[in-house]
Parts: structure tokens; sequence; C-alpha cells
């Protein structure tokens, strides 16, 4: 069965990387697939979240990295994917998860979403955080690969 992890990944956290492994072990393939969201302004281009994506899931063999641009059941069907991953961390995200979840299952009744818990370690983990903490120069080690983590390094020097 095929399986699409969507977001912004702006950029990719450990978080998300512990849903990636998680759900690749479950699926026999995992497309892990960037999406603007029209909502937030971004950091790194989708080019560059691409680019850090490979980079840490090189070494698991059933996940491929994607974009898309419309709609994600649209996108879900193209592909094949008949489940949509989506991590969950606290009651916060619930809502407009749940939201998300009920509209695309109106849109497209055969594809069902998948709702992983996140490791407890990363619970309060979000890339609009570790942007932050990394604006100011804050150590995002131990939160995010190390690839992002030299990334948001550079992101920032090159600004300041
Ligand atoms: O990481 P994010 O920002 O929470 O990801 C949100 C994302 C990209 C998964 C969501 O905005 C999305 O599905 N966008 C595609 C457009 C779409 O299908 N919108 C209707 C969803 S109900």
């Amino acid at each position: 069965m095929k399986a699409i992890y969507p977001g912004s990944f702006d950029p990719v956290t450990n978080g998300h990387l512990d849903i990636i492994e998680r759900a690749a072990n479950l699926f026999d393939e995992l497309v892990v697939a960037v999406a603007p969201n029209i909502d937030k302004k971004a950091l790194f281009t989708v080019e560059e979240r691409l680019e850090m994506l490979r980079e840490v899931c090189k070494e698991i063999p059933n996940v491929t990295v994607d974009s898309f641009t419309g709609l994600l059941v649209r996108y879900a069907a193209e592909q094949n994917a008949s489940v949509i991953i989506k991590g969950l961390r606290a009651l916060s995200d619930f809502e407009f998860e749940f939201e998300m979840a009920l509209m695309n299952r109106r849109l497209d009744s055969g594809i069902e979403t998948v709702f992983m818990m996140t490791n407890a370690e990363y619970s309060y983990l979000s890339s609009s955080i570790v942007k932050e903490v990394a604006s100011f120069g804050g150590s995002v080690s131990g939160l995010v690969p190390k690839v992002v983590e030299e990334r948001l390094i550079s992101k920032f020097s090159i600004r300041s």
C-alpha cells in the first residue's frame, strides 16, 4: 500500500523524520510531499526543502520525496496512493487536522487519512519554533537533522 506524507517541511525537523521512519515501516511505499502552505511565509524555497528531505531520507529505501501544488487528494490519486499520513503532536493540532481530514474525505472518499502520534520527545517541536530559535542564534542541535542545522545557520548568517 502506498501512502503520502504531505507538509510544508520548512524545514524538516526530527519530529517529521520520526514520523517518516515509522510510516515507512507501515507502508510499502511512502511519498514525502512538499506543498506550499498558502497561510505561511516560507523561509526555504520548495527546491531547498526537497534537497534537505532527499538528504535525510536517502537511507530509507521505500521513501521518495516530491512536491505538489493544488489539492492534496488530487495529487494522492495521481500517485495511486490510498492513504494520507498526518503527524499529531498535541491536542492543539487536532481541530485543524480533523477539519482537513473530513474535507479531504468529502473530496475523495477513497483516500483515508491516518494520524500518527508524534514521539513524546518531539511533541513541542515545530518548524516555526525551530526557525525562530535559529533566527536569534539559538542552538537547534538535536531538534533537526545536521544538514538542516547547517542550512539554518547559513540562511540566518547571510540575512544578518
Ligand atoms: O506542514 P503543514 O503546513 O501543516 O502542511 C499543510 C498541508 C500542506 C498538508 C495542507 O495545507 C495541504 O494539504 N495543502 C494542499 C492543498 C489542499 O489540498 N488543501 C485542502 C486540504 S483540506
